[in-house]
């Protein structure tokens, strides 16, 4: 009965694995939550008890589809105030958190076999929102300066010169997930000059650049690098305040906003008035800024502590680029004979659950890799689980070939 077309809505690997956990003692380094010690429970209580009592009549009412005018220009000042640029001709949309952004600009944007351009590895639930689209998906691998300009280059060449053209470029420049690689400043002037060349809309997805925590590291958002007018800035509130808001925003030229603001008209209508003025209150009043210096504390040590534990207990020559800032670590077992989703079960078995690679290789690459989340568990549950699993890798994998990249599976 039902359409083809839901044969394409498939359970995403990280829900499956978080449903297979659920109610278990397994240390749970699969999906990508913050830490719930980092939500400000007190103050956003404090706030929605005011939002309500003392502005109900317009926080519990319909509000535009595009958001709450006046929580628009507080994002739009809280994004000038974190060097994004703001144009002119932009505008700016709230939207139910950025996977709503991601599902709209897939239907706004592709047409069946319009070929896209992606990291590989990149966001699971980006590939899936295109993937409704039926596109043509070309992956350009990373390395730890984030996206391979080069590879970029030549992919563009052939794609134009087989007479096709390029729709759009995703990225998700710093602290990338599922990689944790951060695009140097000199790649991201490359890509921009790439983009202008072939005339490519780029897609900056950006939840993970308020946590950086080493000094020296740019995180310019190619937003603002740009003069043309042709980025399109996704960002959210997911990460530094709560992801059970589902607030995000898209800031891009007004054109194209306009568009998403009538597809979001058929998907709901409009975002949640009430976590709109909730999300106002807390940006005006320091709250959110408050989270993100508390956050990046919490997570940078317990970076640390994966970090460490990989270097203890891993198999030599496993290769994992390392993470600037975001949530994320990527490792890469040091065998193109190991298959992570076939370990998954014995992992879980042992106790620890994490992400199979290949879900984010657009090519089906990455088989020997895994995506391990280090925000939510605490710090000795990363060390035990990290242990657990380098020993299990260790049975796995007996003679270490040397070390496996993003690379490798390009021209898979
Ligand atoms: C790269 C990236 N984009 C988008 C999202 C979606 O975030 P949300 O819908 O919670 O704003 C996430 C969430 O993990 C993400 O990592």
């Amino acid at each position: 009965m039902l359409a083809k077309r839901s044969e394409l809505f498939k359970a995403s690997d990280v829900r499956e694995l978080l449903k297979l956990t659920e109610g278990k003692k397994i240390i749970s380094l699969a999906g990508g939550m913050p830490d719930p010690e980092t939500f400000p429970k007190k103050e956003l209580a404090e706030i929605a008890k005011e939002v309500i009592g003392e502005r109900g009549d317009a926080s519990l009412q319909y509000a535009p589809t595009a958001g709450v005018s006046e929580f628009r220009k507080e994002l739009m000042s809280f994004l000038q105030r974190k060097d994004v640029k703001v144009r002119g001709d932009d505008s700016v949309i709230v939207t139910t958190g950025s996977q709503q952004a991601l599902d709209l600009i897939s239907r706004v944007f592709i047409e069946r076999e319009d070929v896209i351009v992606v990291e590989l590895p990149t966001y699971l639930a980006a590939l899936n929102a295109f993937t409704l689209s039926h596109p043509q998906i070309v992956g350009v691998p990373v390395d730890e300066n984030g996206m391979r300009v080069d590879i970029l280059e030549k992919e563009l060449k052939r794609i134009y010169g087989e007479g096709k053209s390029v729709k759009f470029i995703y990225t998700i420049p710093v602290a990338h997930n599922p990689a944790g690689v951060t695009l140097s400043i000199e790649r991201k002037k490359y890509l921009l000059e790439l983009a202008s060349k072939y005339d490519i809309v780029v897609i900056e997805d950006d939840p993970y650049s308020y946590f950086v925590y080493e000094s020296g590291v740019d995180v310019t958002p190619l937003k603002t690098l740009d003069d043309e007018g042709r980025v399109v800035y996704l960002g959210t509130l997911s990460k530094i305040l709560s992801p059970g808001l589902r607030i995000g925003w898209v800031l891009g030229n007004h054109y194209v906003i306009d568009v998403l603001e009538r597809a979001k008209q058929t998907a709901d209508l409009h975002t949640p008035t009430l976590t709109q003025y909730i999300a106002l209150e807390s940006i005006r009043r320091g709250l959110v800024d408050k989270t993100i210096e508390k956050a990046k504390q919490v997570y940078k040590i317990k970076r640390d502590v994966m970090l460490d534990a990989l270097t203890d207990y891993m198999p030599e020559k496993t290769w994992w680029p390392r993470p600037v800032g975001g949530l994320f670590v990527m490792v890469f077992l040091p065998s193109l004979d190991v298959d992570t989703r076939k370990m998954l079960p014995e992992a879980l078995a042992r106790g620890v659950a994490y992400v199979p690679g290949a879900s984010f290789f657009a090519n089906g690459g990455g088989w020997n890799s895994m995506r391990l989340n280090f925000s939510f568990p605490p710090p000795d549950k990363i060390a035990e689980g990290i242990k657990i699993l380098g020993s299990l890798a260790k049975e796995k994998i007996k003679e270490p070939k040397g070390p496996i990249t993003p690379e490798s599976f390009y021209t898979m």
